[in-house]
């Protein structure tokens, strides 16, 4: 049984991953009811946050449904961050995550993200200080390093389990690859077998089956799997991963009428949260994978994700499942 701080998180939870743009309320929701065991937030800024910027404001909103929680931010100033925990605690979330792994050139440039990788020193006193000024838990998320050359990420662990980090996601790539190349989870196992590791050590980085997930369970023994870009537009892999550990077969895949009221609750739960502009254009990045492999299927998906208002994409919807109704996905 996993815990973070004293919330029990189950065995070998799902963790669904902080995503720019993607992991925000809405989605969220569908994820959990898909049996998301915990989700976090898309990252925010905390420079972004103690300047009130409407944007990273927006992004504290949680549910009481989507619990348990964990709000992600970013920064490398400690005043900033410090002063970013007490915004967030006032949103009420249970998890306050750090993301020391973003890769993108905007943030690392300025020290964040995985741009600390370089300073470990920093990224464990930053944690340490995080620690102190919350009760809630702060957990962490990075990578495996800043290059192949610099892996050190079983010290690292330790050292910020030393400061009170009560979990770890690390995403099995260094900075430099990006998101190339293939996940190494082999340096997450050697993190989860030192025998001074105590707090869970989720994986994360290329769970796109049933399987990879059972392997990172099974053979690289980790405690949970934190899932990103199998879940865009699918939330059902959530639920799919469970069904595999319990049977040991696959989960008959959703049917279109599913999909279509899917994707129906996750555009109508999006204009209502950011408006009818915002709504429409951020949930188009999801379509693709709900409506993935049905031939002929273009009209319909550039319909969806071209469209300005909502009236046209729920059009699309209708006429979608009125063509492809029957459609057998593989
Ligand atoms: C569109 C997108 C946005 C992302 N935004 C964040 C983010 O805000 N914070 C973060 O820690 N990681 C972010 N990531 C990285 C993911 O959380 C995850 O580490 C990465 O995608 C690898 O996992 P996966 O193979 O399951 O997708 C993002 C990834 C994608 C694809």
């Amino acid at each position: 049984m996993a815990k973070i701080g004293t919330i029990d998180v189950g065995d070998f939870p799902l963790l669904l991953a902080p995503m720019e743009d993607v992991s925000d309320p809405p989605f969220r929701a569908l994820c959990k009811e898909q049996g998301a065991d915990v989700v976090y937030t898309e990252f925010i800024s905390s420079e972004g946050l103690i300047r009130d910027a409407a944007k990273s404001v927006m992004k504290l909103d949680i549910y009481e449904k989507e619990r348990p929680v964990g709000i992600q931010i970013f920064g490398a100033v400690l005043d900033s961050m410090l002063q970013s925990v007490e915004i967030v605690e006032a949103s009420g979330p249970d998890i306050i995550d750090i993301n020391f792994g973003c890769p993108v050139k905007k943030v690392v440039s300025k020290g964040a993200g995985a741009g600390i990788l370089k300073d470990i020193d920093l990224m464990v006193s930053l944690t340490e200080a995080m620690v102190k000024h919350t009760k809630l838990p702060i957990t962490v998320k990075t990578r495996l390093g800043w290059d192949h050359d610099s892996i050190r990420i079983v010290e690292v662990a330790e050292r910020l389990q030393d400061v009170g980090c009560k979990a770890l996601s690390i995403h099995g790539r260094t900075r430099a690859q990006m998101y190339k190349g293939e996940a190494d989870w082999a340096p997450i196992a050697e993190v989860k077998n030192n025998p001074r590791m105590h707090i869970p050590i989720f994986g994360n980085g290329d769970v796109d089956s049933p399987e990879k997930a059972k392997e990172m369970r099974d053979v690289y023994g980790l405690d949970g799997a934190m899932i990103g870009r199998a879940s865009i537009g699918y939330p059902w892999f959530f639920k799919e991963v469970k069904h595999y550990f319990e049977t040991g077969e696959h989960a008959p895949p959703p049917t279109m009428t599913e999909r279509v009221a899917a994707a129906r609750r996750h555009l109508q739960m999006a204009i209502d949260w950011k408006g009818e502009q915002l709504g429409v254009f951020e949930t188009r990045r999801h379509y693709t994978n709900y409506f993935k492999g049905i031939p002929n299927f273009k009209e319909h998906r550039m319909k969806m994700v071209t469209s300005d208002d909502a009236a046209s994409v729920f059009e699309a919807f209708d006429e979608a499942l009125a063509l492809f109704g029957d459609y057998q996905f593989a």
